[in-house]
């Protein structure tokens, strides 16, 4: 092992060595942990291993394309960038560097909720595709407000987020006090997050007492009532849930764990795919997050039917690590990666990637 190799990074797993050596540890483990045992956190990485690909060969691969449409949104790659909060924990320019490296990567970066930097803010920094990933809040005109603001400034989808009517218990941050240093809000409700008690996350004080535990179908059906925005729900697990997203518009769902940072021991995203798109059958796109760290994680996911997938964790480390600059690294790198696992399955376009690539063919 040579010395360049602790300077540079050659794939996802060198990026986040480096950011953590580069965090605080409170910071570190806020953006690695999982909940619970991390029994998710581990299964969501193993699935992707254990899944076999099967190529052709003699195909003629000379030209590629991975360009894509998801909600018949163009993007360079079917690679996009999940919700994560608090980015300035990253890097002084938090998510204006992510958006704009979502813009020279040609891709869509959703914004979340929990942003250190306003979603306006967000938005006049680039001209790539926005959504916006909405907590809904107990405070109906508060979220009612969220979803206005998002519309004004331009974004392009509502990411409703499912799967946290209060936060999953994350060890790592209860031990850690985990807070907001002072000069960082949650900068679209104007909320600090100082440390507050001992054993407890600031952040899952803010969960129980501010989002709504209470959320049904039928507040999905409000959040569709009040815009003319696609709407998305962000971390269906069963095939009911599925069904029943459908049945109450949703646009597309993202089949997601959280990155095993709610329920622990819920399958890993990849094996929950398959029973989700045969309910789905195509009627609304389905998209996947969690564990995503390989191109050819990404040629699985597809081949199982999704559209495309977002990556989180890895987009902070390239954040920490060199801002914009890192954040575009990642991408290109993902990019690589799929383009060549593609090259080497036989396959020229991602509208070939099918089952008929994973081993045993079916
Ligand atoms: C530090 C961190 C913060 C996150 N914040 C949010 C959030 O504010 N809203 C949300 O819907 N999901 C949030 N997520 C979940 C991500 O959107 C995504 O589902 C997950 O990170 C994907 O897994 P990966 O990190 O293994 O790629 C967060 C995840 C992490 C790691």
């Amino acid at each position: 092992m040579n010395s360049s190799h602790k300077h540079i990074p050659i794939n996802l797993f060198d990026f986040e060595a480096l950011a953590e050596a580069a965090l605080s540890k409170s910071a570190y483990d806020y953006y690695a942990s999982g909940s619970g045992d991390e029994i998710t956190l581990v299964s969501n990485r193993i699935a992707f291993d254990k899944i076999e690909l099967l190529p052709r060969v003699l195909v003629d691969v000379s030209q590629r394309n991975i360009q894509t449409t998801v909600l018949s949104t163009p993007v360079a790659a079917p690679i996009l960038i999940a919700p994560t909060a608090f980015q300035r924990l990253a890097h002084p320019d938090g998510e204006i560097s992510t958006a704009r490296a979502a813009e020279k990567a040609g891709t869509i970066m959703t914004v979340s909720t929990l942003s250190n930097t306003t979603l306006e803010d967000v938005s006049s920094a680039t001209q790539a595709t926005l959504w916006f990933q909405l907590y809904v809040h107990k405070d109906r005109e508060l979220t009612r407000s969220l979803i206005q603001r998002a519309e004004t400034a331009g974004y392009k989808a509502i990411c409703i987020t499912v799967d946290t009517p209060l936060l999953g218990r994350r060890e790592r941050d209860v031990r850690n006090r985990f807070g907001l240093p002072d000069h960082l809000e949650i900068a679209n409700v104007k909320t600090h997050l100082n440390a507050s008690e001992d054993n407890a996350s600031a952040l899952a004080i803010y969960a129980t007492e501010l989002l709504d535990q209470a959320i049904t179908w039928k507040d999905i059906e409000w959040v569709r009532s009040i815009t003319t925005l696609p709407v998305l729900l962000k971390g269906i697990h069963h095939p009911d849930d599925a069904v029943l997203a459908v049945k109450h518009g949703a646009n597309g769902i993202i089949v997601s764990n959280h990155g095993a940072r709610q329920l622990d021991t819920v399958p890993a995203t990849i094996d929950m795919l398959p029973g989700i798109t045969r309910a789905i059958d195509g009627q609304i796109e389905v998209l996947l997050d969690g564990g995503v760290r390989r191109g050819t994680d990404i040629l699985k996911a597809l081949a199982l039917g999704a559209s495309a997938i977002l990556i989180g964790r890895p987009i902070l480390w390239g954040l920490t690590v060199d801002g914009e600059q890192g954040v575009l690294r990642v991408l290109e790198m993902l990019r690589e990666e799929l383009d060549l696992a593609m090259a080497l399955s036989g396959i020229t376009s991602i509208d070939e990637v099918s089952k008929d690539l994973l081993f045993p063919t079916k």
